[in-house]
């Protein structure tokens, strides 16, 4: 029987898809990588936003169309929606809907809908989920490794405490289990994922961080570079700035979702920090690692928030200079404080206004910054290639580099002369090859 799965939202769902895929696998299905010809589709679906769920929800339909014509036998939903909507998915058409913590089921759920039944599976099975799970990575060379799963934080917009639930941090031997497999496979590069990820360890005994899991981890000798995301701002220690700072193998690179660069706006988003805060630990961090690269994310419109809060945002983002903004339109969530207690009172064109501002103003600070690389040489480790048959990678601050090669593999440590810069990706010239 052949299962695809389609994947939304963040790395988390992408590293959750890998996992079921490797139960699915384990247990005789076929994966396949097209809607074509597959028996079941399992949706991995995100609510962050209502944009998210309704992407999910009109591929539902047309799935619908399909199984109605014989052209599909059973759809599941998996991921964040499953939580929030439960039993409604089954209402919808679904034949089975299985939490987000609970993919090590996976293969029993399924089972469950071959033999005809629908079944809602929303148990938190998620500590069975360990090194010795079988996962069908999608890359050669790069992991994506959760590390803790769930959230305690509670900002008042936010869906993800309500579908991931608690923090759970995995133990470290079984993290470093898991990587000393994927040494074995070949890889080089690893992510940390955690929807706090730099809160791992704190539900741990003997003083666990992510601090000292990057320390051993960076002891494989063929690892060669290791990344985390998303750190909570308040979380980040000064032990993890000493680690980035001083290890080679730690990425220089922090992705702190900041929210708002209003004090009023981060009370109401219940972010347990002011923006004072943030600016000295964004000066705290850069003057710890040189040439660290901080990104982060902003949501613009949320309720009551005022033109003067805005500039306070503006403001925010033309101190620090970020290498790279998420920027999104608040969206009220069901169930969040927010969506019950705030009225989402600016105006749809408001949001839009403020949002361009954003995108424009980091259009520039990204052509500033980047200016700094030309004429560089930076060394990138080969993620794959473009539509027009360049190579492209990423250097140790997550820049992506675009540049003309031949005979690479995937995976492969280069060196690259930048020739040309855009707001977006660096273009650059191959140098030379590792050990060349
Ligand atoms: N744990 C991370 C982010 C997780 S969600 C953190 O604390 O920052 C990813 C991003 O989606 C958030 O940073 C936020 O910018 C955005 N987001 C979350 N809920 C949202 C909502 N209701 N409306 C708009 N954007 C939202
Ligand atoms: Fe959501 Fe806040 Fe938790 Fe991030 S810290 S996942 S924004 S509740
Ligand atoms: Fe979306 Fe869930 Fe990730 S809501 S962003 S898939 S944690």
């Amino acid at each position: 029987m052949k299962v695809f799965f389609k994947t939304y939202g963040c790395q988390m769902n992408v590293s959750d898809t890998e996992i079921m895929s490797g139960i699915l696998q384990q247990n005789g299905y076929e994966l396949v990588s097209s809607l074509e010809g597959a028996d079941v589709v399992i949706l991995n679906t995100c609510v962050v936003r209502q944009k998210s769920q309704d992407k999910y929800h009109s591929t539902l339909g047309q799935l619908l169309k399909l199984k109605r014509q014989g052209k599909l036998k059973l759809i599941g939903i998996a991921g964040c929606g499953s939580n929030l909507e439960g039993q409604r998915l089954i209402e919808s058409g679904a034949d089975f809907v299985i939490g987000s913590r609970s993919v090590s089921e996976i293969a029993n759920v399924l089972k469950r809908a071959i033999d005809g039944e629908k079944v809602v599976y929303l148990e938190d099975t998620i500590c069975s989920v360990g090194s010795s799970t079988p996962r069908l990575r999608t890359s050669g060379h790069h992991a994506w490794v959760t590390i803790i799963h769930g959230c305690n934080r509670f900002c008042t917009y936010c869906v993800v405490p309500y579908t991931r639930g608690r923090e759970k941090s995995r133990p470290m031997d079984d993290v470093l289990s898991e990587i000393a497999r994927l040494v074995e496979m070949g890889v080089k590069e690893i992510t940390f994922l955690g929807q706090n990820v730099d809160a791992y360890g704190k539900d741990l005994k003997n003083n666990i961080s992510l601090a000292k899991l990057i320390e051993k981890a960076s002891q494989f000798q063929n690892i060669e570079r290791i990344w985390f995301l998303t750190s909570y701002p308040t979380d980040i220690t000064d032990e993890l700035i000493e680690v980035v700072a001083n290890n080679p193998k730690a990425a220089k690179s922090f992705h702190i979702p900041v929210q708002s660069g209003s004090d009023r706006i981060l009370r109401l988003m219940n972010r347990r920090y002011a923006r004072d805060y943030y600016l000295s630990l964004v000066e705290r961090i850069r003057s710890r690692v040189e040439g660290v690269s901080i990104s982060s994310d902003i949501i613009v419109g949320f309720p009551t928030e005022t033109e003067e809060d805005h500039l306070q945002t503006v403001d925010l983002v033309k101190r620090v200079k970020f290498e790279r903004l998420n920027l999104a339109i608040y969206s009220p969530r069901e169930g969040t404080v927010a969506s019950k207690y705030f009225k989402d009172d600016v105006s749809r064109s408001e949001k839009i206004k403020r949002l361009n501002e954003l995108l424009e103003l980091q259009k520039e600070i990204n052509k500033e910054l980047n200016s700094k690389y030309l004429g560089a040489s930076v060394e990138v480790i080969v993620e794959g290639i473009t539509k027009d048959g360049l190579y492209y990678g990423r250097d140790i601050r997550n820049k992506i580099i675009v540049f003309r090669g031949s005979q690479i593999s995937l995976g492969e440590t280069v060196q690259v002369k930048i020739s040309k810069i855009t707001a977006g990706p660096l273009y650059g010239e191959l140098q030379k090859k590792r050990g060349l």
